[in-house]
């Protein structure tokens, strides 16, 4: 099997590169940082005994996609499934009263992810087997006034892979929709909210249990399905007062 791992510098991307490699898959390791892809691609290959490559993509600059989604496959040799967990808070604060900096945040973890899923899924698609595992946000699942615009963009996301997941089920390619909670990873280091924070490991342990029994959309822990549940249900007159 080969799989593409889009943002493979994030802890749990590495983490899940590390549970493919175990069960002998091919890697591509991208990120925009290509020297730590290369090493994490090494540190795999020499512990699974498997082939990982490494390359590098900027998931904002849409008109390099193509050819870059181009290599990975010439150089894999073909494309099993994808991993895209390539997405950044941003600077929040700033994106709530700059356009420049609320469309990078958008762009870097939605339109970038438009482009290549429909470039790469066109792949998938044609050769009628495959899978993608998409990294959303429990924040896509209501628009709160702490982050909204990452919130929004996930939210996007979750909308896209979801119309993706039911026009490429008929051709046999699995995508599966991840609504992670909060992980203890530089993206949220130093931020409030410790106690339901769950470790790398554990957050790709079950990212990687779900993709084998095909869940299609997850929840990262499974208690964020109730906890987000109930907050769908708070009326909007109230919700708008709430800091959460
Ligand atoms: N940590 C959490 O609590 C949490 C909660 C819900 C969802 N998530 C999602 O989980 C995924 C992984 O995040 P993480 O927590 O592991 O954070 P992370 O360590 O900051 O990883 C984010 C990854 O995205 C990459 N990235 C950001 N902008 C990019 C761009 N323009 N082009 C290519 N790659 C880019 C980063 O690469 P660089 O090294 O180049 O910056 C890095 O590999 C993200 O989609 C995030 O939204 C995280």
């Amino acid at each position: 099997m080969r799989v593409l791992i889009l943002g493979a510098t994030s802890p749990i991307a590495r983490l899940l590169a590390g549970r493919f490699a175990q069960d002998g898959a091919s890697l591509y390791l991208a990120a925009r940082d290509s020297g730590e892809a290369q090493r994490i691609a090494n540190d795999l290959a020499v512990r699974n005994g498997v082939d990982a490559l490494s390359g590098r993509f900027d998931a904002a600059d849409f008109s390099s996609h193509g050819e870059f989604v181009q290599r990975v496959v010439s150089e894999l040799g073909g494309l099993d499934g994808v991993v895209l967990a390539f997405g950044t808070l941003g600077d929040e604060d700033a994106a709530q009263v700059a356009p420049g900096a609320a469309l990078s945040t958008i762009h870097q973890n939605f339109t970038g992810a438009v482009s290549l899923l429909t470039l790469l899924a066109r792949i998938l698609e044609t050769q009628k087997h495959g899978f993608f595992i998409v990294i959303g946000s429990v924040a896509g699942d209501r628009g709160r006034a702490r982050n909204y615009v990452y919130g929004s963009a996930k939210a996007a996301l979750h909308a896209f892979t979801q119309g993706l997941r039911g026009r490429t089920e008929r051709s046999g390619v699995h995508v599966m929709t991840v609504k992670l909670g909060t992980v203890d990873t530089r993206m949220t280091w130093g931020r409030e909210g410790a106690m339901l924070t769950v470790s790398p490991e554990s957050a790709a342990d079950r990212i990687y249990a779900a993709y084998r029994r095909r869940a299609e959309v997850v929840y990262v822990p499974w208690y964020w399905r109730p906890i987000m549940g109930a907050l769908k249900l708070i009326p909007e007159r109230l919700f708008k007062r709430t800091n959460f």
